[in-house]
């Protein structure tokens, strides 16, 4: 096979720099590679490993150097998330290595001499612009697809209980650390997604477990030695808060007031998380990509948010307005009103971190089987409980505009 020229064979065997050779067969149908999905960046591809099992495969095209660094970030951080070299973490695909031509590989090698050794498999039959990345296969479907043809099979209660907990496992995962002298220490990374959104995420069938997917954009929120940080890569409008071009609000992230970088990110990936959840439970997406966003590119987001924000100054003070989302639901689910709207807050400031809403998320949860069920009597305790946990979910005008001077 070949792509735009490319010699892209169908079987691969590669090495590692411990000696371990892989061997991966690209599975095929009808003559074609069985596709199991492609976005924006890459196709993906089911394929069997000489380990005995079905792997997906991700073909990158790489075509310049930012990119090459870009995976070859999420190379490390996948190792230690979740990696059949460290520790598979059932909630996050899990990662088998990348193979590429050994002329390019040197782009791949990391500070940490255990994930370069593991990880790096290299063929000379792959072609050089191209990288694949190898992960588990899940047989099961994605929950975008689950919400757009069968949204009864909606389990959201379990599902996101599991990507609020999957995050906040996400923002400490033990790794180890390049130090600039040289010196390698244990300790734990807190990482980010940034392309959360229901198609990247997937519910196995054999199991029922959420798994996050597409770890590309997976980076260390900050910088240290040995790993480059994280740059926003990728753009999924709907998914995307006010923060993710911070240049186009100047009002609200004046130059100084946006230190915190790290903050930011997690709360970017709190921004999506609100809206996936919003979609899992209502069914229905909070930013419409075709109602909301016209048109739907850069500037049609940028005027969406630029709605929501207004200044004007009082007694010579500059007063930001912010107009946040006002997401409706429906009366049994008013419940998780509260929490959503603040997870998708305007200000990053002002969202919850993850275990923040991990434990609002299970408090409701708990309040609906204990003294929020209509079975239970409220002189069985009830009454008590539900004074604590029930948020009022319809907010005053006044508390809805949220005014920051
Ligand atoms: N490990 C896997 N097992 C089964 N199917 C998968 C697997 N990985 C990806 N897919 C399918 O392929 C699709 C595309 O994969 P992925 O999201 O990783 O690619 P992408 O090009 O980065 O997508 P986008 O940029 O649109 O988010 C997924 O939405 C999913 O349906
Ligand atoms: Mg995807």
């Amino acid at each position: 096979m070949s792509v735009s020229g490319l010699v892209d064979p169908d079987t691969i065997t590669a090495t590692n720099a411990l000696g371990n050779s892989i061997t991966i067969n690209f599975i095929k149908e009808g003559g074609e590679r069985l596709l199991l999905g492609s976005g924006g960046q890459a196709n993906v591809f089911k394929a069997s490993h000489s380990l005995g099992k079905n792997i997906s495969v991700k073909r990158l095209i790489i075509k310049t150097p930012t990119e090459i660094n870009q995976w070859a970030r999420s190379v490390e951080c996948s190792y230690f998330l979740s990696s059949i070299f460290t520790r598979p973490d059932p909630n996050f695909l899990c990662f088998y290595g990348v193979i590429v031509h050994p002329l390019i590989m040197e782009n791949f090698v990391r500070k940490i001499k255990e994930v370069t050794e593991n990880v790096i498999f290299t063929s000379n039959i792959m072609n050089e612009h191209i990288v694949y990345m190898l992960y588990e296969f899940i047989d099961g479907r994605e929950l975008d697809d689950i919400i757009n043809e069968s949204p009864e099979d909606i389990n959201y209660r379990r599902y996101g209980s599991e990507l609020l907990n999957a995050l906040v496992k996400l923002r400490s995962v033990p790794t180890r650390i390049a130090k600039s002298d040289g010196s390698i220490s244990d300790g734990f990374a807190p990482m980010v997604h940034l392309d959360i959104k229901p198609s990247n995420i997937m519910i196995e069938t054999a199991t029922g477990t959420l798994k996050i997917i597409d770890l590309n954009t997976v980076c260390i929120a900050y910088n240290i030695d040995g790993n480059n940080g994280c740059d926003r890569s990728a753009f999924t409008l709907e998914y995307l808060a006010p923060e993710g071009v911070p240049t186009y609000f100047p009002e609200l992230f004046k130059k100084g007031s946006f230190k915190n970088k790290r903050t930011m990110l997690m709360a970017s990936d709190m921004f999506a998380t609100g809206v996936t959840l919003y979609k899992m439970i209502m069914k229905k997406a909070a930013i419409n990509p075709k109602r909301d966003i016209v048109p739907y590119n850069a500037m049609g987001w940028e005027n969406f948010w630029k709605k929501r924000i207004s200044v004007t100054k009082e007694a010579g003070q500059e007063v930001i307005e912010l107009k946040e989302l006002e997401l409706k639901f429906t009366p049994d689910k008013e419940k998780w009103a509260s929490l959503i709207q603040d997870m998708v807050k305007l200000d990053y400031r002002q969202r919850p971190t993850a275990k923040e809403a991990l434990d609002r998320f299970n408090e409701i949860l708990a309040w609906e089987e204990g003294p929020g069920s209509v079975a239970l009597p409220v002189n069985q305790g009830g009454g008590k409980k539900r004074r604590k946990t029930v948020r009022k979910n319809r907010q005053t005008k006044s508390r809805r505009r949220n005014r920051i001077h």
